[in-house]
């Protein structure tokens, strides 16, 4: 292994996410691990070169105070304590809010007293990890299921580097994609990359199953538990498979919950498998950040539009093609979202607004095009912003942009004939319309 780690110990501080990367910011690898990992356990890590001993308000578990091992504190090991009374030295009270002064404070740790290297880099990340993949997976096979999404493409780039056609991709279109997205993964992943990939179309087979459900919860049920479905007779038919991939990432883990912190919210990338499909997991993302993870996949190779894309709920358009979905309506918001994505990407604000799309309800209204009255589909703009998507501000976005916006959607896509831009902020509204 080619990095030294900084290894911090939960002792039931909030902050330990943002001490972990503030650590990876100043070029060495950090890694959170339970307050009650053991001296062994710690020793058998690669290049430990120290310990941050992070306590904080949720210290006190079911009324009892964690604590490290007392052969923890006993070690060789350099120690920064934050927060914790019987450590033998006091480095720090609570970690600075400030970021500067957090900076000055690990760095003085990290390079002075544990004599780390900064040799965390994305290139050495990589060289790890197909070190790692392919010592866990030996000559077996691995199943991944590749939505297109930057987590399951930037595994399925890594795997094909450690392990060629031993992975098997599977994706599914469900229809519900945006315009573009299945050819190129397709164009990415079997023609560029050369991947051992099955392309399912799946539209027809999930279009039927929602034909005339207009609740938002049953739409999103039907779609995650067909998907479940077809990717499971895709697995069915494959021989041998031992291992499922998957595009966790740390703060799906840290999200999880931890020993001294509830879990926020339940995570599973391909939950629900049955009991008999039981795969080991491949997840050689789990320890990056999201940023991280883009930074591999461009080191990888991957496309910037892929890399780089904003994100995108699992029920895909389908949650944004309102009510019971339509074919018309559903190719209605794929193209007016094209027409959207091409213009902000023309106006330099790729990458720059965090979520931005188009929504069709399920009412017209009355307009009049070539002298004749027409009665068409209304089509709505969102773009916000937002740090972590509990709320949101919306983009204000110039108005000659709306107005071209507006006027290219009105000409290209059949059955629209009214443009609107929501101005709502969350909350009080969600980011989705449904
Ligand atoms: P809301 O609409 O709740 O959205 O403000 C917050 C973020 O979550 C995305 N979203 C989903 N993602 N499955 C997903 O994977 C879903 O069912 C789902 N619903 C909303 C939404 O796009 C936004 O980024």
């Amino acid at each position: 292994m080619k990095q030294d780690m900084i290894v911090i110990l939960d002792l039931g501080s909030t902050e330990n996410a943002r001490v972990a990367r503030a650590v990876r910011a100043l070029g060495v690898y950090s890694e959170i691990y339970p307050h009650d990992t053991s001296l062994d356990q710690l020793k058998a890590l690669p290049n430990v070169k120290g310990l941050i001993l992070s306590g904080g308000e949720n210290r006190i578990v079911d009324g009892v105070e964690v604590d490290v091992d007392k052969a923890v504190y006993e070690s060789d090991f350099p120690k920064l304590t934050v927060n914790h009374p019987k450590a033998p030295s006091q480095d720090a009270a609570v970690w600075p809010e400030n970021d500067e002064e957090l900076k000055k404070l690990l760095s003085g740790f990290v390079f002075d007293r544990c004599g780390a290297q900064a040799n965390w880099s994305m290139k050495n990340f990589i060289d790890d990890q197909v070190e790692l993949i392919r010592r866990q997976v030996g000559d077996k096979k691995v199943l991944l299921a590749l939505s297109g999404g930057v987590d399951s493409s930037v595994v399925a780039a890594l795997l094909i580097r450690a392990i060629g056609n031993q992975l098997t991709c599977v994706h599914v279109n469900h229809g519900l994609l945006r315009k573009g997205e299945p050819e190129q993964v397709v164009q990415v992943f079997r023609d560029e990359l050369k991947a051992n990939l099955i392309y399912v179309d799946a539209v027809d087979r999930f279009l039927d199953k929602l034909a005339g459900v207009s609740d938002p919860e049953q739409k999103r049920k039907i779609i995650g538990a067909e998907f479940i479905r077809v990717f499971e007779e895709e697995a069915r038919k494959l021989d041998g498979i031992d291992f499922l991939a998957q595009g966790t990432i740390y703060p799906d883990i840290i999200e999880s919950g931890t020993k001294t912190a509830k879990a926020v919210k339940a995570h599973h990338n391909v939950g629900g498998l049955p009991d008999d499909l039981k795969f080991e997991l491949v997840e050689p993302l789990k320890m990056l950040f999201k940023d991280e993870v883009r930074a591999c996949g461009k080191e990888l190779g991957l496309p910037d539009s892929m890399v780089y894309r904003q994100p995108f709920p699992g029920p895909g358009l389908g949650v944004r093609c309102l009510g019971a979905i339509t074919r018309d309506r559903l190719e209605a918001v794929r193209e007016s979202d094209a027409i959207l994505r091409e213009e902000f990407a023309k106006a330099g604000l790729e990458g720059k607004v965090w979520q931005y799309f188009t929504i069709v309800p399920d009412f017209r209204s009355v307009g009049v095009r070539d002298n004749a009255r027409s009665f068409e589909w209304p089509v709505i703009l969102r773009a916000v912003n937002t740090i972590d998507a509990m709320t949101a501000s919306v983009e204000p976005l110039e108005f000659a942009l709306l107005q071209k916006i507006t006027q290219r959607i009105v000409n290209e896509v059949p059955g629209v004939n009214r443009v609107l831009y929501d101005l709502t902020p969350k909350p009080c509204g969600t980011i989705e319309w449904e």
